[in-house]
């Protein structure tokens, strides 16, 4: 029978979220419902509340999550009822274009449930993400649970389900970096101090840290960044460059998600270098670069969509390295909070005071 939980929900652009009852329906084939034990808050849930991904509004929102599979749809067999998973927005489909060449991470087909959570007088939700997961319970695809090692805790493992997988993998697989590289990244919230653990666990020599709040400084200092930046005080394209031999770095990471940062990241790289843009831009942003610098200055100019991550490859060997003590997921938690405490917490996150504020159950 459907179940009646609480949720976080959008109702309409720049609206405070508000809790609301929602109806989540028994999973169908395919699908599974999912008792949600941590969910983190990530800048994407705002970009959702403030209208910058689509108006496909009521959202529920949140999608950085672990939690236990409770019930499964017919023909389920990858996740059973009593699983640990962290959700993940990149359930592959094993048909499209991208996945029959043997590059899932890229897939342009991922499974998210057939049925929609609802609210109360039947308005059909969208789940931030295809996930929607600040709620009690939520309906998944199950290819969207990857069963991890139960030994991890909720708040810091989900985390691994969006921002820090994004900016992990902005590194390590987008970026590539490699042992002996130097890298940037510009905008140190949950996301860049992801690519800068990233970075460190590929090997960088140089890992250089720029944000303009001291406090998001001295973090990434902590989680292995070898020099640090404050772009509001120094130019960071000189400064990197200046750190870097005069060159600029290998692998420039922007994850801000602005046109002045991305020119900057563009700047601050050296020649045949590679810029990674993992920060979500608005619909409105323009970027005006020289074509012949694009030329010029060579190398490679990449997205990054969640890490280039493919959960079941990557989530159970990240909570494996977590595990071992090599790769601090708990330093991300920066304080954890009830369902009702989301909007105060996005006031947080736009000041600058957490890196993550982590909803636990
Ligand atoms: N590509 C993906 O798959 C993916 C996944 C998750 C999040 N994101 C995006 O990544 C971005 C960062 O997310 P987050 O959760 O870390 O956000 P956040 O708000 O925690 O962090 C943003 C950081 O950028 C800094 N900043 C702001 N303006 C700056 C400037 N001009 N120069 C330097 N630093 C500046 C802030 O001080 C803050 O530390 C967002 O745009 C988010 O939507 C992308
Ligand atoms: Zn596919
Ligand atoms: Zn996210």
């Amino acid at each position: 029978m459907a179940q009646q939980v609480r949720g976080v929900v959008a109702r309409a652009k720049g609206e405070p979220v508000r809790i609301e009852t929602i109806v989540v329906p028994d999973p169908g084939p395919g699908e599974a419902v999912v008792k949600v034990q941590a969910c983190g808050v990530c800048h994407t849930d705002l970009h959702y509340r403030e209208g910058g991904i689509n108006d496909e509004f009521p959202f529920l929102l949140g999608h950085e999550a672990a939690g236990i599979v409770e019930s499964v749809g017919e023909g389920v067999t990858e996740v059973a009822p009593g699983d640990y998973v962290i959700l993940n927005w990149r359930a592959v489909c094993g048909q499209c274009r991208a996945c029959k060449r043997g590059r899932p991470q890229y897939c342009f087909a991922t499974h998210n449930a057939e049925q929609k959570m609802t609210l109360t007088d039947g308005t059909e939700l969208a789940p931030a993400l295809g996930i929607g997961a600040f709620a009690e319970k939520t309906l998944v695809a199950a290819g969207q649970c990857t069963k991890v090692d139960p030994a991890a805790s909720p708040a810091a493992a989900g985390l691994l389900g969006c921002g820090v997988m994004a900016g992990l993998g902005a590194a390590i697989n987008t970026g590539g970096v490699g042992r002996g590289d130097s890298v940037a990244v510009i905008g140190c919230g949950g996301v860049g101090n992801a690519a800068v653990v990233g970075a460190r666990l590929a090997g960088a020599a140089k890992i250089i840290a720029v944000d303009i709040d001291d406090r998001k400084l001295a973090t990434a200092r902590g989680l292995g960044a070898t020099d640090t930046v404050n772009s509001r005080e120094h130019d960071p394209i000189e400064a990197i460059r200046e750190l870097t031999g005069g060159f600029g770095a290998d692998v420039v990471i922007e994850a801000v998600g602005r046109p002045e940062t991305y020119e900057q990241a563009f700047y601050a790289r050296d020649l045949a270098g590679t810029v990674v843009l993992v920060g979500v831009p608005t619909p409105e942003m323009r970027i005006d670069l020289p074509l012949l610098d694009v030329f010029g200055r060579g190398g490679a100019l990449k997205s990054s969509w969640y890490g280039d991550c493919l959960p079941s490859r990557d989530f159970p060997m990240l909570i494996d390295l977590y595990r071992q003590g090599r790769l601090d997921l708990d330093a991300f938690v920066t304080e954890t909070i009830a369902l009702d405490e989301v909007e105060k917490a996005f006031e947080r996150m736009h000041h600058g005071d957490v890196l993550r504020s982590v909803v636990v159950f």
